[in-house]
């Protein structure tokens, strides 16, 4: 995480430190220990928010009924009593009380103000031998399908084996995991060499590491491709982890990170019936400076007409990230058989594929995008079902 944005960000939790627990500070203020040693007060709207009794909150959905922003803003806390271990009563100046689980108030402390509140990506390289495959279930038990989420969230990808080659089935593991998303190409894309093709995928070329659709908005944030058949040699799949390469670049080439992460680069798509540009930088951070997403093909990439300066520098930039995109280093192979099917982050993953022959036999994959939030949701989910939130590790 960038430190100089950390630092303006002024969160309470931004260090990662864990709050250790909650006291009461002289009746009328709540106050968070730190694992440092250190005090903070919870400010009062902060708390007045976070009421879930049945005047604030609609109970079965958990939404608020009045509108924060009409809270006091110089409301107080008239009083802080702990009823019973665990618990907090707090009076607030405009009138209101309210109880308050220690657990609840420590957990919601503890998030980082980018965190998903579900497992923490785990960067990757061109070393990863263990890659995350598994038997493909239509009905999976909750502990396989966690297990399964558990993978994609740390690594970004996951590849089913056994998923039935009948045409339209990768919709049908797609649904599994979130809202499908259909595209000028239609729900599902076929993917093989054809003449006329309207975009690189569909002829036999290789393709460097490359995440799809950067021309949309928003881009599409999980694709599936599934392997009908493949009676050819080459066409390998190629992943990179462009979040793992992009920290590289930030620890190893600062300048080249913060170009990558400031210029805005226009990608675009053109055919008959579709013309597609969207602007975005190939390194995209969040507000608090950490990785938000990858956008990078370098088949539909064009910068505009900066100086020539800083041109320069991020075409350099540019070619010392995808030299590193393209290297064993940080790239991994394989090949998808019939049956087998990868769903990887699109915003975090860069894949690709080498060159096949088509006179050798045919090759059809089908793919299609869901929306990124899908598998989160699951997990959480799944995770609350279960009724277990602490074992399980928070991204940060
Ligand atoms: C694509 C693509 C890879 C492949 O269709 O977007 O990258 O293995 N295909 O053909
Ligand atoms: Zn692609």
């Amino acid at each position: 995480m960038d430190s100089t944005r950390d630092a303006t960000l002024d969160s309470l939790v931004a260090s990662g430190q864990r709050p250790l627990g909650l006291k009461i500070g002289g009746s009328t203020e709540l106050t968070l220990l730190k694992a440092d040693g250190s005090e903070h007060p919870v400010h009062p709207l902060w708390l007045r928010e976070r009421c879930r009794d049945a005047a604030s909150m609609d109970v079965k959905t958990q939404q608020r009924l009045q509108d924060p922003s009409d809270f006091d803003l110089d409301l107080r806390l008239l009083m802080v009593s702990q009823p019973s271990a665990g618990v907090y009563r707090v009076r607030f100046s405009d009138g209101h009380e309210a109880t308050f689980a220690a657990a609840d108030l420590l957990a919601e402390a503890a998030l980082a103000p980018n965190s998903h509140d579900c497992p923490a990506p785990r960067l990757w390289d061109g070393t990863l031998a263990d890659l995350p495959r598994v038997q493909w279930r239509a009905d999976p038990a909750a502990n396989e399908l966690l297990a399964w989420l558990e993978a994609f969230l740390t690594l970004g990808f996951v590849i089913f084996e056994g998923v039935p080659t009948t045409p339209g089935s990768v919709l049908e593991v797609g649904a599994l995991f979130g809202f499908t998303r259909a595209t000028n190409f239609g729900p599902l894309f076929n993917v093989r060499s054809t003449p006329d093709a309207t975009d690189l995928a569909y002829t036999a070329v290789s393709l460097d590491p490359h995440t799809d659709n950067p021309y949309r908005t928003p881009v599409p944030g999980i694709q599936l491709l599934h392997c009908l058949v493949n009676e050819t040699h080459g066409g390998l799949s190629t992943l990179a982890d462009g979040f793992a390469v992009a920290q590289a670049l930030r620890e190893q080439h600062r300048a080249a990170f913060d170009i990558l992460a400031s210029t805005p680069v226009r990608f675009k798509y053109i055919d008959a019936d579709t013309e597609l540009t969207a602007s975005v930088p190939p390194i995209e951070l969040d507000v608090t400076g950490a990785l938000k997403a990858i956008h990078f093909s370098p088949r539909l990439d064009f910068v505009p007409l900066f100086a020539p300066e800083r041109l320069d520098a991020y075409f350099r930039a540019r070619r010392l990230f995808d030299q590193r995109l393209r290297a064993p280093d940080f790239q991994i192979r394989f090949l998808l058989g019939p049956g087998d099917l990868v769903m990887f982050d699109n915003c975090r993953l860069l894949h690709g594929r080498t060159s096949f022959d088509p006179a050798e036999g045919p090759r059809h994959l089908q793919g299609c995008y869901i929306d990124i939030d899908g598998p989160r949701s699951l997990y959480r989910v799944l995770r609350r079902r279960r009724g277990g939130a602490a074992d399980v590790r928070r991204s940060a």
